[in-house]
């Protein structure tokens, strides 16, 4: 770390209200000051007379710019530049940057709404937006967590990717437009704004489970908290019809290969109690939960709200009963899954969930020996490498005399499959 004074490059966030001193002293010293126009004209006067103004269009020219140039420059940026901010990009072009911080739009928002905000995950779609990636790691992440900021993006990732489905979820959502801008507006967004697509950039997205927008107790780590204290669940950790969970063993290895995190979708297909599905959601993962019988489907909601998740139940015969478009978000779509995890439905229902949505990784559990080979086929033809594994777990069970013996359970078969690198 190069002592302050020393240091050519000047970061200074923006968020409306007067700069300090140490920040304006440090702008009248530059001799280049980059940044948006409107961020530009906020500090007309402090700029020395004859520095250049480099409007921050393309960011990466006028970065380049200040990091070829020896005279001292500043850069101004919206909010807190160290977070989801420039710094990293000056960072990356090897500078060591003096950053004088504003409060981060994010920290605006929440404060607004009147809410604690150490409890939220906080999620930026921007990125590879372009194809839309950014925005769907975002919702289902905020769909998963009760609590979410969204760093929205003009286009692809903007409120209008968000707003609805996570209205249709249950949440509360505002959409704070323009903090601290003469034009500011943060509106608790209705039924009315899920179809809206006029909203004014920058803005930040907040979603938030009204039953848990204050959290029972207070975390000691922001956000996400990690792999759950404990997975692989007994079976009597979930209500079930009859036995008919997938049972722990099983359960450890499947997840394991569908990788569930923040950011992923996964689906549990033919999920009867839902204890797939849940042990997702306990990961971070959104997961939809497809299931035929009306019964099923109350204990996989019981479930869900026993374990603290959220799982999206979707009551249905399959495949009738799955979304119509691969990733529509719009009533009665859902987000594609990365994972599948097949754990009922017939060779029909696997074979539409392949075709269909190509998640990236499929696990499917098998308990009849005649689906082996079918469903075998039907993953390698679709093109993913398969892995087959038979488990058959005995667990120690007491004797009347005392000692132990051990009780098999029923072998099952899981066949893993991953897309090919290559794969769309
Ligand atoms: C690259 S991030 C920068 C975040 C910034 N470092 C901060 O701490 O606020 C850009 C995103 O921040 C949010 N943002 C920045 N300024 C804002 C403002 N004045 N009002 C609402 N959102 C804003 C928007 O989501 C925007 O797309």
């Amino acid at each position: 770390m190069t002592d302050t004074a020393a240091r050519r490059v000047t970061v200074v966030g923006m968020d409306g209200r007067r700069l300090s001193d140490a920040a304006r002293h440090s702008l009248g010293e530059c001799r280049i000051v980059a940044g948006a126009a409107r961020h530009l004209d906020a500090v007309a006067d402090l700029v020395a007379p004859g520095a250049e103004l480099l409007p921050l269009g393309g960011l990466a020219p006028a970065l380049d710019r200040i990091a070829a140039a020896t005279a001292p420059a500043a850069v101004l940026a919206s909010g807190d530049p160290g977070f989801f901010g420039i710094v990293r990009a000056l960072r990356e072009r090897g500078l060591d940057p003096d950053v004088h911080p504003a409060v981060s739009s994010v920290a605006a928002a929440f404060a607004r709404a009147g809410l604690p905000w150490d409890d939220a995950v906080v999620l930026s779609a921007h990125g590879r937006a372009e194809s839309g990636r950014s925005a769907r790691r975002a919702l289902a992440a905020a769909l998963a967590h009760p609590k979410a900021a969204v760093l929205t993006a003009p286009g692809t990732a903007g409120p209008e990717a968000f707003v609805g489905p996570l209205l249709r979820a249950g949440r509360t959502v505002y959409v704070a437009q323009r903090l601290a801008a003469p034009d500011e507006s943060v509106v608790e967004a209705g039924p009315a704004d899920a179809d809206r697509t006029d909203w004014a950039h920058p803005n930040v997205v907040l979603a938030v489970d009204p039953g848990r927008a204050v959290a029972p107790a207070m975390a000691w780590m922001p956000g996400h908290q990690g792999a759950p204290d404990g997975w692989a669940l007994p079976e009597d950790a979930f209500e079930h019809r009859a036995s008919m969970v997938t049972k722990p063993e099983v359960r450890a290895f499947a997840l394991a290969r569908l990788a569930p995190r923040p950011g992923t979708v996964v689906w549990d297909v033919g999920a009867c109690s839902g204890s797939v599905a849940v042990e997702c959601a306990r990961f971070g993962a959104h997961a939809v939960a497809f299931e035929q019988n009306a019964e099923d489907c109350a204990r996989i909601r019981a479930n869900a709200l026993a374990h603290g998740v959220h799982v999206d139940v979707r009551e249905g015969r399959l495949p009738e009963a799955f979304p119509e478009a691969p990733g529509a978000t719009g009533p009665g779509g859902a987000l594609a899954p990365d994972a599948v995890f097949l754990g009922g439905g017939d060779d029909r229902v696997a074979a539409e969930a392949l075709r269909r949505f190509r998640p990236e990784r499929v696990v499917a559990a098998l308990a009849s020996v005649d689906r082996v080979a079918t469903v075998h086929a039907q993953l390698t033809g679709a093109g993913y490498r398969v892995e087959g594994t038979q488990l058959q777990a005995s667990r120690l069970a007491p004797l009347p005399n005392g000692s132990l013996r051990l009780a098999a359970a029923n072998p099952v078969t899981l066949l893993c499959g991953t897309a090919a690198p290559d794969d769309p």
